[in-house]
């Protein structure tokens, strides 16, 4: 059915993923990007039964033969696709009969995934929540720093009043109590003033967190590094991306605890959409670890401030890193299991000319 040269080019060019299968389901061609999507290269491939490579949840083998003879298309929306190379997607595919002039049937296949799509319109609904609960505590952080300060200055002078031990005791529960609240406010309210923007290496941010984490006593926590050189400069305050890459390699670090790894790695993504805005280059600095993964019940609710998943936590490191790398026009995404915790930050690498 591939007759001219122009169909096989125009197939080969698509950036839809199209096989052909024949009328016993056996793949008869597939273009680069379903090569690419399937994760194997025609020669490999071309032969494979349809079930074999392409396992649909719901199965429509039925559906196929009905299809064949009936002539009848059919499309399936946000169908959970596991693929012969092992990867398991979400994807829109159509169906579609041919009939070559030679009397053959073949079945065209054209698959779009959509984990992306999805993704990105979960991922906004969760900026927007986040930025929400954010906005609301960073309001109560500002009502309670004030009166906090009247409450530890009065205990203080009324310290000075009081004769007994004893009784002073109680005066520095509230001077204590006081500091902790403060610490805890300031945080809420996050680093003051604007971000001052300048030509940053990422790289020199990431050695900078290295150099800060490895000061302190690592155990047997070893720290890899798996860099992308040609990443360029990106536009940023590199005292907040600090902060907000600390935050993450502290987190790694304190879910490994004794002993583990943490690799640090770079890389440069093309044509990338960050909050519904396509960027033509953007960084993504993946912190992985091999701990023990973040625990089922706030695995959805990470970036969400006060939520801690240790004792000793405050919940508002992810939340804080989150915003200022939002504030850099990027996005903070984790995946994360049993042996292998994975935050990227992702970072919008302007042109100059966008300045
Ligand atoms: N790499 C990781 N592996 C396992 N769990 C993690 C990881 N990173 C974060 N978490 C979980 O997410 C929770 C929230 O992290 P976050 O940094 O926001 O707060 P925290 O570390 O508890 O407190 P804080 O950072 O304010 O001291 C952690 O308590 C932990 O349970
Ligand atoms: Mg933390």
């Amino acid at each position: 059915m591939i007759q001219t040269d122009l169909h096989q080019c125009i197939l080969d060019n698509l950036n839809g993923a199209v096989a052909v299968f024949d009328a016993d389901l056996r793949l008869r061609y597939l273009n680069p990007a379903a090569e690419m999507l399937f994760g194997g290269s025609s020669r490999q491939l071309l032969g494979m039964s349809f079930n074999d490579l392409i396992m649909p949840r719901e199965p429509v083998i039925d559906q196929l033969r009905d299809a064949i003879q009936s002539h009848h298309p059919f499309s399936k929306h946000e169908q959970i696709i596991d693929l012969y190379s092992g990867k398991e997607i979400t994807a829109d595919f159509t169906v579609t009969v041919l009939h070559s002039t030679f009397g053959e049937t073949e079945v065209l296949f054209e698959i779009i995934p959509i984990d992306r799509l999805l993704r990105i319109t979960r991922e906004d609904a969760l900026v927007a929540q986040q930025v929400a609960t954010r906005d609301l505590l960073r309001g109560l952080a500002h009502e309670i720093k004030n009166p906090l300060g009247g409450i530890r200055g009065a205990a203080q002078l009324l310290e000075r009043e009081l004769h007994s031990e004893e009784q002073k005791e109680y005066t520095r529960v509230i001077i204590d109590e006081a500091d902790r609240l403060q610490k805890l406010v300031n945080r809420l309210l996050g680093p003051s003033g604007m971000p001052k923007h300048q030509n940053v290496s990422v790289h020199e941010v990431i050695e900078y967190v290295r150099s800060v984490v490895e000061a302190e006593d690592l155990g047997d926590i070893v720290m890899h590094r798996d860099y992308d050189p040609s990443i360029p400069d990106i536009k940023g305050d590199p005292d907040l991306l600090i902060q907000a890459l600390l935050n993450i390699v502290n987190n790694a670090r304190q879910a490994l605890g004794k002993r583990g790894n943490i690799t640090i790695r770079t890389r440069v993504l093309r044509k990338f959409t960050i909050s519904q805005q396509q960027h033509r280059l953007a960084v993504k600095i993946d912190v992985i670890d091999d701990g023990p993964g973040i625990p089922a019940d706030i695995k959805d609710k990470i970036f969400y401030p006060m939520v801690t998943g240790r004792a000793e936590g405050t919940g508002l490191g992810l939340s804080i890193a989150q915003r200022l790398v939002h504030q850099h026009g990027g996005l903070i995404e984790c995946e994360s299991q049993p042996g292998r915790t994975v935050f990227s930050i992702l970072l919008p690498i302007y042109k100059v000319s966008e300045d």
